[in-house]
């Protein structure tokens, strides 16, 4: 196979020339080679394999050399974990270096700061090749920046099998701080059966109850370099009532709801038995064209998020000066962790709320966008009219660089300021719809209650910087999470 063996050169190559330190230095390369066998199998395009596993199972499983623990890619992984393999490169964490919002963060942030960011953000989003010393802060004409290269699986395949797989130890629950092992793969029995097909050790970070979200708190809090908490979705489930490992009808941990189990086979040949959603569902889907099981992970994802809050909006007649007052409030339910939680100070959660009179003229309107689809949030350069919405209902966090102004991105971030839901939390705000002819009216209320992943005014910085091409990057989605209508008599 020419082209194959073409590819493989091409990887040595650039291995040799610009990844800082290459994994093997006996010069036999037999880690490179380990990760080649695997990544020459799909010629054209090396991480989304549309080709059945099926067929890379025969060619490049069962028969093909095992890799050095800890360099296997995950096609290798999934040539005998199917299932696995599909739901994961689905997910997120296979998408934590191919999504361009994260990419272009990168460069900025690099650049911005001369490249003191240096792996501060590979560590989270390319944990393996950061560790491997594949990721160096390099200079191009004049200005410090990084090349995430997708061609090499290290890098590309972001947040991987080897990532979770090989972690033996948890210094820190922040960070990235964790050790991967180079001896031995890690799961929550160690069985026989799996130690015939690679070493496996049973681990309590993946096994007991009272320790599996520290696998996860890991990467899922983020302090930044300034020091200000940007991400604490580990810290806000520790410190709630789903952290109960003394009581098992009420502990729930990350893997409970995100990694749901179900009926199915570990390997093509293996029984049946109860395994671990690998999908790891959360708010966010791939925005690019191309990537695998993008339909049926927004169909997940809209599911999970119109299945963890409740809206509600109640009637409190007219004030004294006869104004009419209504009350919105949102619960956060079924959720181990804030509303919204993780990079909160991209997502953006909100109140649609809409009042019109009989005639069907509007009569009061919040949590509408201007005409760049911006929230009206009060912040100067968020969007055309920024004191436009006074009664916007808006959850999320806004960061502020060393001078206090607002800033737009982690690595700026100095403090911040934010208005989230806890676990079981109820917040609410009044709306006074002013209006001396209401009384004895037929209104009408429609409100939603809103997800977005990113703002547009976040896009379009890095569109105009150039670093996400103007067509790059499909339409972030707005997520309908609940939906009132209702109509009354004012009284
Ligand atoms: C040659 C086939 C094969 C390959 C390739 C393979 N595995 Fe496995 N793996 C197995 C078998 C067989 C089992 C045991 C199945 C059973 O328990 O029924 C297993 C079990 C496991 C388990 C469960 C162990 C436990 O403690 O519960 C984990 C985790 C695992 N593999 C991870 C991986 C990772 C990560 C890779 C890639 C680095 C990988 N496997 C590659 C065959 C394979
Ligand atoms: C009781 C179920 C439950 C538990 C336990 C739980 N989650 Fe979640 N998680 C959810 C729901 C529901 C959402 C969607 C709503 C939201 O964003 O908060 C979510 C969203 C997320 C998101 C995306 C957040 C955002 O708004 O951008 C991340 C990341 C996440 N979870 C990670 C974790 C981690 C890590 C843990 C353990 C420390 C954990 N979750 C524990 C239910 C849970
Ligand atoms: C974000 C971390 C993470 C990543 C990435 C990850 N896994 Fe897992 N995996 C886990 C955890 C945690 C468990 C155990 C869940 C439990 O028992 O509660 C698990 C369980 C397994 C099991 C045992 C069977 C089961 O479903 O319980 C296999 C096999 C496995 N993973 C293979 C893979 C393969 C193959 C990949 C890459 C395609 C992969 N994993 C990527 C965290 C991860
Ligand atoms: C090595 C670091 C790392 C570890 C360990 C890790 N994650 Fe993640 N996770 C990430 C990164 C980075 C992302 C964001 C990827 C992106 O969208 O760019 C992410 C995304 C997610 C998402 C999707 C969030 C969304 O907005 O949709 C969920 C859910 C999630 N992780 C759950 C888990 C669970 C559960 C575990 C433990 C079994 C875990 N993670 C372990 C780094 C990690
Ligand atoms: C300690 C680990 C960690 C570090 C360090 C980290 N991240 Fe993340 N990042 C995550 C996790 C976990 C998520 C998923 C949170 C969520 O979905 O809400 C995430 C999510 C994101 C997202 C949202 C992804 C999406 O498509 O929705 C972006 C963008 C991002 N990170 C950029 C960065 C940048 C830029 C840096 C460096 C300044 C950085 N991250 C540093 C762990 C990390």
């Amino acid at each position: 196979m020419p082209a194959k063996n073409l590819y493989v050169a091409t990887i040595l190559v650039l291995a040799s020339l610009s990844w800082g330190c290459a994994p093997s230095e006996s010069g036999d390369h037999g880690a490179l080679d380990a990760f080649v066998i695997v990544a020459g199998d799909a010629e054209a395009d090396s991480w989304s394999l549309d080709g059945d596993v099926q067929d890379l199972g025969a060619d490049a499983g069962v028969d093909a050399e095992a890799p050095p623990i800890g360099y296997a890619s995950p096609e290798y992984c999934g040539s005998c974990h199917q299932s696995h393999y599909e739901q994961w490169r689905g997910s997120m964490h296979a998408y934590a270096v191919k999504d361009p919002v994260f990419r272009a963060m990168n460069t900025k942030g690099i650049a911005e700061t001369d490249g003191r960011l240096d792996q501060f953000c590979v560590q989270c989003h390319a944990p393996v090749a950061s560790l491997k010393n594949m990721l160096p802060v390099i200079e191009r004409d004049g200005v410090k920046t990084m090349d995430l290269d997708l061609e090499n699986p290290f890098v590309g395949h972001g947040v991987q099998c080897v990532t979770c797989h090989s972690i033996e130890s948890v210094e820190g629950t922040q960070n990235a701080q964790f050790t991967l092992s180079e001896q031995t793969y890690f799961g929550a029995t160690g069985s026989a059966a799996a130690n015939e097909a690679h070493p496996v050790q049973r681990s309590a970070l993946f096994a007991d109850p009272a320790q599996k979200s520290i696998l996860c708190g890991t990467c899922h809090d983020v302090l930044n370099p300034n020091g200000a908490r940007l991400e604490a979705t580990f810290s806000e489930w520790y410190a709630n009532a789903y952290n109960a490992p003394r009581d098992p009808s009420r502990h729930r941990t990350c893997q409970d709801c995100h990694m749901p189990t179900y009926q199915g086979r570990i390997t093509r040949d293996g029984p049946v038995k109860e395994l671990h959603a690998h999908t790891f569902v959360g708010v966010d889907q791939a925005l690019i064209p191309g990537f695998p099981g993008k339909e049926e992970q927004a169909r997940l994802v809209r599911q999970l998020l119109q299945d963890c809050a409740i809206l509600e909006v109640r009637n409190n007649g007219l004030d004294d000066d006869g104004n009419l007052v209504l009350v919105a409030s949102v619960e956060n339910i079924n959720n181990g962790h804030n509303l919204p939680s993780g990079s909160t100070a991209d997502r953006q959660v909100w109140v649609h709320l809409r009042v019109t009179d009989q005639a069907g003229d509007l009569l009061f309107e919040s949590g509408m966008l201007d005409a760049n689809g911006d929230l009206m949030d009060g912040v100067e350069g968020h969007s055309l009219t920024p004191g436009g919405d006074p009664d916007l209902l808006f959850f999320g966090q806004f960061i502020y660089g060393q001078d206090g102004a607002h800033v737009t991105f982690p690595w700026q971030a100095h403090t911040y300021t934010d208005n989230l839901l806890g676990p079981g939390q109820r917040k609410w705000r009044d709306y006074t719809i002013a209006g001396d002819a209401l009384l004895g009216q037929t209104v009408r209320v429609t409100a939603s209650l809103n997800y977005r992943t990113f703002p547009p005014f976040l896009i379009r910085t890095l569109v105009d910087d150039g670093l996400i091409g103007p067509d790059e990057l499909e339409p972030v989605p707005i997520i309908e999470m609940e939906r009132v209508e209702t109509s009354f008599v004012v009284r």
